[in-house]
């Protein structure tokens, strides 16, 4: 028998975004909490995704600042890129902010326990031999990055992200099999730091789940950059040569490189921990859950990539204080995911909320559609960065707006007030209104709302 801890009001299995933020609002809400977690907390998001290669992202622009400064009239000498001097400062920010989740999921009083847990019964984890029972149990095991059916990832010259976040050294030539996020991220690093990079993207489109229009914007601007883009091509096969590998396409051409980064998405980690015998149902190994992120079993609830909503650690963030609010009696409403701001962090950076163009025709039809794009050349901001871009936005005619989509550098930190408008559900006049500061990035929201709303300031017929 194994050993049986005092039952708890939540056990929660994976200590990544979904897992840790459930734990933080429950034990808020004066909740008993049990949190497992088999490598760190903070979970893929802190360790080996968003933080670290933020941060890569960050040296890269560095980098292109140093290597770019005298079209500002600032001679600098680029010299190098020193890989442990980069991975220093990236591992000591991850260090800095793993050390304050810690500290915070002490302070709560919630009791973290360290190993590989499995769900025995619908209130219960195992962890190697003691059983941890709990009034609910949230599952938050998170996601893996894929390959695809014969492709063996092996750490070496086939690469995934988190090896890609390893790396000690800048590679001089990389293929990159898939053109979304994490493609377009390390694309965007790899070239700043100096090697020759290849993107293989099977859709006719780099990021094809933004609208087509930043699509373009972002294929515009890489090839400025000098970053190779083979749209609508199939992957065929890899093969290591004496100094590298050979991939292969289906239209019978190939690539030499040093390495291949396998992005090709990335899929919940469902498999061998107990979740069908305790009566969950999967759905290509995500765990099936209702809008308020609960399984069929009373007792299991289920959030993060290991559900089927975007794989994004703030919505992971939202999921998990959902389920903790649920549970504490508090009233809930489902998230409307389609409000949930998306960043790629490339240079130039591509961010969107709300619907593409194409997703807002099919829901109303084009008839009811207006869009207007707003060339980020007319904002003194911008042009001072030398930033090239766009703002498009997508509304309703005679109605709120629907989507807004942003190319160029630092829109990122735009898409929060985009993020309001949308699910304000604001009419363009009424962000009309609202005077926005003079010379900001931020501006040219205003500038794009004004003239949707008929009234355009710094706008060319
Ligand atoms: P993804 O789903 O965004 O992109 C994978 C790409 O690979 C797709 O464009 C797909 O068409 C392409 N592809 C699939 N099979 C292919 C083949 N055989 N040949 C060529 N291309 C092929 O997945 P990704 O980029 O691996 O990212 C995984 C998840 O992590 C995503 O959901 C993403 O949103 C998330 N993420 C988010 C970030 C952010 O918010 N900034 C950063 C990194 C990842």
């Amino acid at each position: 028998m194994p050993e049986q801890n005092e039952p708890v009001d939540l056990v929660i299995l994976g200590a990544g975004s979904g897992g840790y933020a459930a734990a933080l609002r429950a034990a808020e809400l004066g909740k008993s909490v049990v949190m497992i977690e088999k490598a760190k907390v903070g979970g893929t998001c802190l360790h080996v995704g968003c933080i670290p290669t933020k941060a890569l992202l960050h040296a890269a622009e560095v980098a292109d600042s140093s290597r770019d400064s005298e079209q500002f009239g600032v001679r600098t000498t680029f010299e190098s890129i020193d890989m442990a001097g980069v991975n220093e400062y990236k591992g000591s920010t991850v260090a800095r902010l793993y050390k304050g989740l810690q500290g915070l999921v002490n302070s709560r009083g919630i009791t973290l326990v360290e190993g590989s847990g499995k769900l025995v019964s619908p209130t219960a984890v195992e962890v190697d031999g003691t059983r941890y029972e709990g009034k609910h149990v949230l599952l938050a095991t998170g996601s893996v990055p894929k390959s695809l059916p014969g492709l063996s990832i092996d750490g070496e010259r086939v690469i995934d992200s988190e090896h890609a976040l390893q790396l000690d050294h800048v590679p001089s030539s990389v293929v990159i099999l898939g053109g979304g996020v994490i493609g377009v991220e390390f694309a965007s690093v790899w070239k700043s730091f100096g090697a020759d990079v290849t993107i293989v993207e099977a859709l006719p489109h780099l990021l094809p789940l933004e609208d087509e229009a930043s699509s373009k914007l972002i294929e515009r601007a890489f090839r400025r950059r000098k970053i190779t883009s083979q749209l609508g091509a199939r992957f065929a096969g890899v093969e290591q040569t004496d100094d590298g590998v050979r991939v292969s396409l289906e239209d019978g051409s190939s690539i030499d490189a040093d390495l291949l980064l396998v992005a090709v998405g990335r899929g919940p980690v469902s498999e061998g921990l107990g979740y069908e015998e305790a009566g969950v149902q999967l759905d290509r190994g995500f765990v099936v859950v209702d809008e308020y992120c609960q399984t069929p079993v009373p007792t299991i609830s289920a959030v993060g990539d290991l559900i089927a909503t975007p794989q994004l650690a703030h919505v992971g963030f939202g999921e998990g204080i959902l389920v903790a609010e649920r549970l504490a009696g508090l009233r809930v409403a489902p998230i409307d995911y389609a409000g949930v701001p998306r960043v790629t962090y490339s240079s130039p950076e591509v961010a969107s909320v709300g619907y593409t163009e194409a997703q807002a025709t099919e829901r109303l039809g084009a008839d009811k559609i207006t869009t207007l794009t707003y060339d980020l050349a007319g904002n003194g901001k911008s042009q001072i960065l030398k930033t090239a871009g766009a703002i498009k936005l997508v509304a309703e005619k005679d109605g709120p707006v629907l989507g807004v989509h942003l190319v160029g550098d630092r829109v990122g930190e735009l898409v929060a007030e985009a993020q309001l408008i949308y699910n304000w559900e604001a009419l363009p006049g009424e962000v009309a209104q609202l005077i926005h500061p003079h010379p900001t990035q931020s501006e040219a929201l205003g500038e794009a709302h004004l003239a949707l709303a008929g009234k355009p300031l710094h706008t060319h017929g």
